[in-house]
């Protein structure tokens, strides 16, 4: 049995910021980190187009980033947390600047302010196009400068422990060992990011498995709005149906333009913002394109733009193209919607509790009301850090007397020395997957779903059988968490039924009058 004062389930940025914070304050207390793969392997790292923060007066102010991001939600954002996030920005970015992170300026030693989808103006802060790498990089230096912060990489956090609604942190597998042990905790927070594993064609890593929802949903905190989805209209084409590379929406602010193979601009027929139009509807538009064309991808041209300036601001999206053989300056670039981003998640309120006391939830997994039905570019890296600061705040004020006592907690039991076979988690896993690309995708419709719901219940069952007879694994506890994820939005997509921001529903069930 480990005992720290905070335990931290992921090392993105949610995580990390709030390691850094609280370690500092209380350099007495101990913080523990826990993560599943490599110290830097997360969402945070594959960031590209960069954060949104007003930093330009003179164009751009509060008024016009909280306006944006309102629009995008589609009616369904919380304005005061949307203001909170907006204005705290600017100080958010300074304390990842003091903290080591680089962020690219132009000639006048300005901050090179970028452009995406539905932003009416460039506020997007970033690192050529490798935005969340130089974050990553700058966090974990910052973190193993702290003596009071351990991280324990390798570690999946198999279930949070809890009794009369209160969380005392959480069962852990060492991966290297196969070691279950108690992480005891009297705060613990989920910061295990996003769920993009659940569609298996995603611009997530593969540790985008939704463990923390599920987790949380295990032990009842309320989980909200888990049917809006991001898909991001322009992941890189490829046949496969795994994580694929993004083509940042900062392309399109930087000129870029959609075309459908006959070489159509067809974005202006769908949005006035045209290729700058929110990702919700650019991703719906290409969906209808190519439902209309028969076509397995539209195209992004970048041919007309200034090559040398395009390789300064996107290197990495140029060398990743070349390297499967497109050449940028003369090819256009086949793109298709990916699963992105998820707007939903573990419920919290403005000091990021979630509705189970001492479990706190930062980050993808969490729900703050920022993004409505659809989440505005670049604004996520910004949620984490503001919100990541805010539960900070609030636990640096407690009174000690508020902290809970340690307490005696079985350990863990697994039920047999035999392992669950791999080939029935690989095979279930894919199932899920092409499961939810086609019939949870862009476009949804209540037979689907229902049938859809049938089939991941059973698959459920039979994970809870599973466990009962073997020894888990990593691999087994993320399809079993995957699996959970998926019912959670394929509920909350039946139960939804209005169209908007990033979820569309086409009504096909038959009512008892129809023939
Ligand atoms: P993550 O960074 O994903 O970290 C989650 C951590 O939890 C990881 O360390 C993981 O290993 C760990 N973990 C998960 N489950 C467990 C478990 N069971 N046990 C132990 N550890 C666990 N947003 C922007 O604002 N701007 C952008 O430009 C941008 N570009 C993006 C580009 C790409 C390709 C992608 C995929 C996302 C992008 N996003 C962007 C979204 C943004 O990067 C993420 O939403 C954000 O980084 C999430 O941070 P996080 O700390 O919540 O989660
Ligand atoms: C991108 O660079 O297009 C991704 C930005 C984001 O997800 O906010």
């Amino acid at each position: 049995m480990k005992h720290s004062d905070y335990l931290i389930i992921g090392s993105g940025v949610a995580g990390l910021t709030f390691a850094i914070k609280i370690a500092e304050k209380f350099p007495l207390k101990m913080v523990t980190i826990v993560t599943k793969s490599n110290e830097d392997e997360s969402n945070t790292k594959y960031a590209q187009g960069g954060i949104a923060v007003v930093l330009n007066k003179i164009d751009d102010n509060f008024r016009k980033h909280i306006e944006d991001t309102l629009i995008c939600g589609d009616g369904l954002c919380n304005k005061e947390v949307v203001e909170m996030v907006v204005t705290d920005g600017p100080k958010r970015l300074k304390e990842l600047i003091d903290w080591g992170a680089k962020f690219d300026q132009n000639n006048e030693g300005a901050f090179d302010l970028g452009r995406e989808g539905g932003h009416s103006n460039n506020r997007i802060v970033h690192h050529k196009d490798q935005t969340g790498y130089e974050i990553e990089r700058a966090i974990l230096k910052q973190a193993h400068r702290q003596n009071n912060i351990k991280i324990f990489d390798f570690h999946f956090a198999l279930e949070l422990i809890s009794e009369n609604n209160c969380c005392y942190g959480a069962y852990v597998l060492n991966e290297k060992t196969s070691e279950i042990s108690i992480f005891q905790a009297d705060f613990t927070l989920l910061a295990t990011g996003g769920i993009g594993q659940v569609y298996g064609h995603t611009t997530n890593p593969s540790i985008a498995t939704g463990d923390g929802i599920a987790m949380a949903n295990r032990i009842m905190a309320t989980t909200k709005e888990m049917e809006f989805i991001q898909f991001h209209p322009t992941a890189l084409y490829n046949k496969s149906f795994t994580s694929t590379f993004l083509i940042s929406e900062a392309v399109r602010g930087f000129g870029g333009y959609l075309r459908t193979k006959d070489g159509e601009r067809f974005m202006m027929n769908y949005d006035k913002r045209g290729d700058l139009a929110s990702r919700d509807i650019v991703s719906q538009s290409i969906d209808i394109e190519l439902k209309k064309s028969g076509d397995e991808c539209v195209y992004l041209d970048c041919t007309h733009l200034n090559i040398l300036s395009f390789t300064q601001h996107f290197p990495l999206i140029y060398s990743s193209c070349k390297a499967i053989g497109i050449d940028i300056e003369k090819q256009w670039i086949p793109v298709l919607p990916a699963q992105h981003y998820l707007c939903g998640g573990i419920s919290v309120n403005t000091n990021g509790q979630t509705s189970v006391n001492n479990l706190f939830a930062c980050g993808e997994c969490s729900r703050t009301g920022l993004h409505g039905a659809n989440r505005l570019a670049s604004n996520s890296l910004l949620e984490a850090l503001v919100f990541s600061n805010r539960i900070y705040n609030y636990l640096a004020s407690l009174p000690l007397l508020e902290r809970t006592k340690s307490k005696v907690f079985p350990k863990w039991k697994d039920c047999n020395s035999e392992n669950v076979d791999q080939t029935i988690v690989i095979k279930m896993k894919t199932q899920l997957q092409i499961l939810m690309q086609k019939k949870i995708g862009i476009v949804r419709n209540d037979s689907d779903l229902i049938e859809a719901k049938k089939q991941i219940e059973s698959w459920n069952a039979e994970c809870i059988n599973i466990q009962k007879k073997y020894r888990v694994t990593k691999e087994f506890y993320e399809l079993r968490n995957m699996i959970e994820v998926a019912l959670l939005i394929v509920r909350g997509s039946i139960e939804r039924n209005e169209n908007r921001g990033g979820f569309m529903k086409v009504n096909t069930l038959k009512t008892a009058n129809s023939d």
